[in-house]
């Protein structure tokens, strides 16, 4: 049996860092500690001003490619989970394909809000094993912040900009040992942006309007319980029990959102990878940043369990349960 397998992991965030201060600072009427409590978020990175999303991407996939030891032009499958892409088109991954010097084999984007980085890892997952890509290249990458209406302190504080990127090659040693994806497109009123190509869009103004609209505390709620469903759905999936995670690797939303989880998996806060205080919620980009942190910092072990889930706009909501 051939199982993808992630040979190399990669992450990027801007060198501007905005605190929970600096937005008070700039006139947002919140405080430190509210954020703090409410969200765990301390900070978050901005891109710089003609920063593009295929440029925080390409930096995230040049480590992994890095990491995994292999040359870029060896990549046959690009695929990158983004709601901020550079332009409609061509897509970013056509953009990150041409950067890194690899044409040729496939390259689109995948757009299922925060958990476009999920969907993304679950179709390539599909293309290594069935023998179509030997080896792809997965990425989450956004620029969010460009689409915040700096007034609105309900979102504004939420998000920030990054990229993750991992390499997957086939293997015979266990590697991604299930995915799941599931969408339920009644919930848009809940959390969407405002204007889009065919709507609302105004010639050379296409960014007047863009704004991230949630109801944040329904958004809160459906995560939490969604979340609990989908743990179960992927341990039944592997005839597993909770005791045989090592790692949640959770979609970087809100502390408490990921705390509810890891509770539910009966799972100690140690044991669950957590960068939601470094960088707020990087939507698309939150599961590949902690994934690489949580390799970087030598938590993660080859041979070791975890599950990565993530939940977003759509909704749409994602588990993966992988042998590193
Ligand atoms: N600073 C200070 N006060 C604030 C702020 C702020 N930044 N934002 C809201 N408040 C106020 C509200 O006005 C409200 O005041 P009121 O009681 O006087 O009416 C109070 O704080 C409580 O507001 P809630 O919305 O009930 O606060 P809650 O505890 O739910 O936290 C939050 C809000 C952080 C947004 C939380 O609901 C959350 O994390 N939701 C889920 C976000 C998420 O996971 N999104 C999915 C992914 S995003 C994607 O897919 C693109």
């Amino acid at each position: 049996m051939i199982y993808s397998r992630i040979a190399g992991t990669g992450s990027y965030l801007p060198e501007k860092v905005l605190t929970n201060d600096d937005l008070v600072a700039m006139g947002v009427d919140t405080s430190d500690e509210w954020i703090r409590e409410r969200t765990g978020i301390e900070q978050r990175h901005v891109a710089a001003e003609g920063e593009l999303t295929s440029d925080l991407a390409e930096k995230a996939a040049r480590k992994a490619i890095e990491a995994a030891g292999i040359e870029a032009e060896e990549i046959d499958f690009v695929i990158l989970g983004t709601t901020s892409s550079d332009v409609v088109f061509p897509s970013t991954a056509c953009k990150v394909q041409a950067k890194l010097g690899c044409p040729g084999g496939p390259a689109l984007d995948v757009n299922a809000a925060c958990t476009s980085f999920m969907y993304a890892l679950s179709i390539a997952d599909q293309y290594v094993r069935s023998g179509a890509s030997k080896c792809a290249l997965v990425m989450g990458a956004e620029t969010l912040t460009r689409m915040l209406d700096w007034n609105d302190r309900t979102t504004c504080v939420l998000f920030g900009d990054g990229a993750g990127a991992v390499i997957l090659k086939p293997s015979e040693e266990p590697g991604i040992l299930s995915t799941h994806m599931h969408a339920d497109g009644n919930y848009t009123d809940l959390l969407h942006t405002s204007v889009g190509v065919s709507s609302g869009f105004k010639e050379n103004e296409p960014r007047a309007g863009v704004k991230v609209a949630m109801k944040g505390n329904e958004v809160f709620k459906m995560a939490v319980k969604t979340l609990g469903q989908t743990v179960v759905e992927t341990l039944e999936a592997n005839q597993m029990r909770q005791s045989d995670i090592d790692w949640l690797v959770p979609h970087q939303a809100n502390y408490r959102i990921i705390a509810a989880t890891a509770k539910k998996l009966k799972m100690d806060m140690d044991q669950v990878i957590v960068t939601v205080n470094q960088h707020g919620n990087t939507s698309a980009a939150s599961v590949p940043l902690a994934l690489d942190h949580g390799v970087r910092s030598g938590k993660i072990q080859r041979g070791q369990t975890m599950l990565l889930e993530a939940f977003g706009g759509g909704f749409t909501w994602a588990s993966a349960m992988i042998r590193y």
